[in-house]
């Protein structure tokens, strides 16, 4: 066994963490930002064994034990340092490169297989880029786009060529199988041939790397206004989008204690070129708590920049949201957060195309706490932009909310200061009421007790099963985006116009909803896209008899009509005249083209109800339940992403 790099060790002790390592031995009660325990090492009847989750570490006041992870089962299973490491290493699923044989574990040797084809893809797109006819259209769009030789060279960008199997043949040459290449998540099975082909075609290559600077995914943009924009690659063995952030490994070497993060590959190059290369960039996903903890390990204070459209805003206010939460749990991270806004709601990329990066470092310096930011959201978001008049009721809503989300009273009693003048209050009012308002959510919280979680756990588990119907991974809709059933049969007849308008166009397409080359299999109305019981029985009765073959699927299904109501008027009445309008537009592209725009409303709103959903539901979750939500949260935000670019293409 040969020395154990001290990047190995570093990703144990990011794994391991704490709590779930001593949680194995000690039973843990939370108390402030702490968790105690009776103390394996020492016999006492009282608690003095405290695990700081934040800092990593425990300490036992009675017998005067402590350190990390490591140390830790060093202590406990009697191992020495290198022992303990791979002990961690192995429940932790962290590989120690091995010399010699193990028998271990065959992952490592997949996982490293997975590795090397990154490395030649990455490889293999940068020749393309730099070939003299091939790489043309790339080099020409990055010219557009402003890149230097150094910058593209720096972040390793490349060019993946207008074929479907380009790479494939390329690598299958090399030796890699089929089984190994789909692993790595650059290339997808075909239905019609079961052999892999290219993920990314005619696209700009950004490899995306890991902290120690190995290649683990890639996201290609189109180099015209083709959609999607962007193409990630999934997770993999090798990567958990969740826990990296964009250009991470270079902006550690900084040794800022502050890290900036924007939401675009393209933002985060252009402020490296800029001289801003303490940027990181999250991914095409929301921020997550992860990311967050990830940050605190290199930086005390972190600068967002969101876009400035609803909905960058409204993602800056999830995300705030969703910090704030985890930074009250763990009272011993003290990062500071900070919202910065660009000007003429422009990208930071864009910003400095036009106004240069002098003009950059005032924005970046002119960030606001976040307890100022949402002062000002609150203000603008409430005030009348012709009459300039505050609504006040509004106002108060959102200050005592945003005030309830703080992690301290400095800055609950700061926005409580700010805020009551505007309200004609008292500081201390307000500051009361803010208090209230998270006494409230506690309660809540409490009040979600271990049966709700349960449900929930079920409930993940019927959706699943829905999912599993749906076997395309990158169209399908993700399993959570199912409204709930009611529980018993009392039936509602509720209907959006969208929603009937819908359900006429499937009928009117029939046949030729399957014979179409817009459609996908994903696209085709399923029960739970509609929110009431009589367009849901209907639907399914509609998937029985659809059976792909050229009849007037409304006649067949007017049987069906007869008892039923929609919005309290007969089903019959109100879907006829819906086919009806669908009837009239003849040509069948156009008509799918109207099927998809109200599919993709539909689901779309679907979603954002999901999200508010597991949003709430988050809060009052385990930590293991929270990581699902933000997986779940995070697939939802992909897939809504998908739809859009898909209604953009319409
Ligand atoms: P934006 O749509 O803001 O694009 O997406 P951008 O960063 O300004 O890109 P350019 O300047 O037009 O090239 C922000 C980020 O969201 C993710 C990507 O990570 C992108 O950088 N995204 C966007 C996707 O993953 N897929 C998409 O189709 C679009
Ligand atoms: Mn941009």
């Amino acid at each position: 066994m040969g020395l154990i790099p001290d990047n190995v060790i570093d990703e144990v002790l990011t794994r391991a963490d704490i709590e779930s390592v001593v949680g194995r031995y000690v039973l843990l009660k939370r108390s402030g930002g702490n968790l105690w325990g009776l103390c394996p090492f020492h016999s006492e009847k009282t608690a003095s064994f405290s695990v700081n989750p934040a800092k990593n570490i425990f300490h036992c006041f009675g017998c005067g034990k402590g350190g990390n992870a490591i140390k830790f089962i060093m202590e406990i299973e009697h191992l020495s340092y290198p022992e303990a490491i791979r002990h961690l290493a192995g429940i932790y699923g962290v590989d120690i490169p091995e010399t010699g044989y193990s028998a271990d574990n065959i992952k490592k040797e997949e996982k490293e297989r997975v590795k090397d084809i990154l490395k030649e893809a990455a490889k293999f797109y940068y020749k393309a880029y730099n070939d003299e006819n091939i790489g043309k259209p790339a080099r020409d769009y990055a010219a557009k786009r402003g890149l230097t030789k150094q910058t593209l060279d720096n972040f390793g960008i490349g060019y993946s060529p207008i074929n479907w199997s380009a790479l494939y043949d390329y690598l299958n040459k090399k030796g890699y199988t089929d089984e190994e290449l789909l692993n790595s998540g650059i290339f997808k099975k075909s239905d019609k041939t079961n052999k892999p082909y290219d993920l990314f075609r005619g696209r700009l290559m950004f490899p995306i790397f890991d902290l120690y600077g190995n290649i683990v995914a890639f996201g290609g943009r189109s180099l015209g206004d083709e959609m999607p924009k962007y193409i990630n690659s999934p997770d993999s063995l090798v990567y958990n989008k969740q826990n990296h952030l964009y250009a991470l490994n270079f902006a550690r070497k900084e040794q800022s204690k502050q890290l900036i993060v924007v939401e675009g590959y393209m933002d985060a190059i252009a402020m490296h070129s800029a001289g801003f290369k303490n940027t990181v960039a999250a991914l095409g996903t929301s921020f997550t708590d992860s990311q967050l903890k990830l940050c605190s390990r290199f930086a005390e204070e972190v600068i967002f920049f969101f876009d400035a459209d609803n909905a960058g805003q409204k993602a800056a206010l999830r995300a705030i949201r969703m910090m704030m939460d985890y930074l009250k749990k763990l009272t011993g991270i003290n990062i500071r957060i900070r919202i910065a806004k660009v000007p003429d709601g422009k990208d930071p990329d864009e910003y400095i195309k036009t106004n240069g990066a002098e003009k950059f470092k005032d924005v970046v310096k002119n960030a606001l706490y976040v307890e100022d930011y949402l002062l000002e959201r609150a203000k603008n978001d409430n005030t009348d932009p012709e009459s300039g008049e505050l609504d006040r009721g509004r106002y108060q809503k959102d200050i005592c909310t945003y005030g309830s989300w703080m992690n301290d009273e400095i800055k609950m009693s700061r926005m409580a200061g700010v805020a009551a003048p505007l309200l004609g209050a008292t500081a201390q009012a307000v500051m009361n009421q803010m208090i209230k308002f998270q006494q409230a959510e506690d309660k809540k919280q409490e009040q979600m007790d271990s049966r709700a979680l349960e449900r929930q756990r079920r409930e993940d588990i019927d959706r699943r099963n829905v999912a599993e119907e749906f076997e395309d991974a990158d169209n399908s809709m993700p399993s959570e985006v199912v409204t709930e059933r009611p529980a018993f049969k009392k039936v509602n007849d509720s209907a959006t116009k969208e929603e009937v308008d819908l359900f006429a166009y499937a009928l009117s397409l029939g046949s030729a909803l399957a014979k179409n080359d817009r459609i996908q299999k994903t696209d085709i109305i399923r029960p739970d896209d509609f929110s009431g019981d009589t367009l849901r029985e209907l639907v399914k009765i509609f998937l029985n008899i659809y059976d792909g073959r050229n009849e007037t699927l409304f006649a067949k299904m007017s049987d069906y009509f007869s008892r039923l109501t929609i919005n309290g008027m007969p089903a019959e009445d109100i879907i006829l005249k819906a086919v009806e309008a669908a009837d009239k537009c003849a040509d069948v592209h156009v008509k799918s083209d109207m099927y998809l725009a109200l599919l993709l409303k539909v689901r779309e709103s679907i979603i954002n109800r999901e999200e508010e959903r597991l949003m709430n539901l988050r809060g009052s979750s385990a930590p293991e339940d929270k990581k699902k939500i933000d997986e779940m949260l995070s697939r939802l935000s992909d897939y809504k992403l998908s739809l859009r670019n898909r209604i953009g293409e319409l």
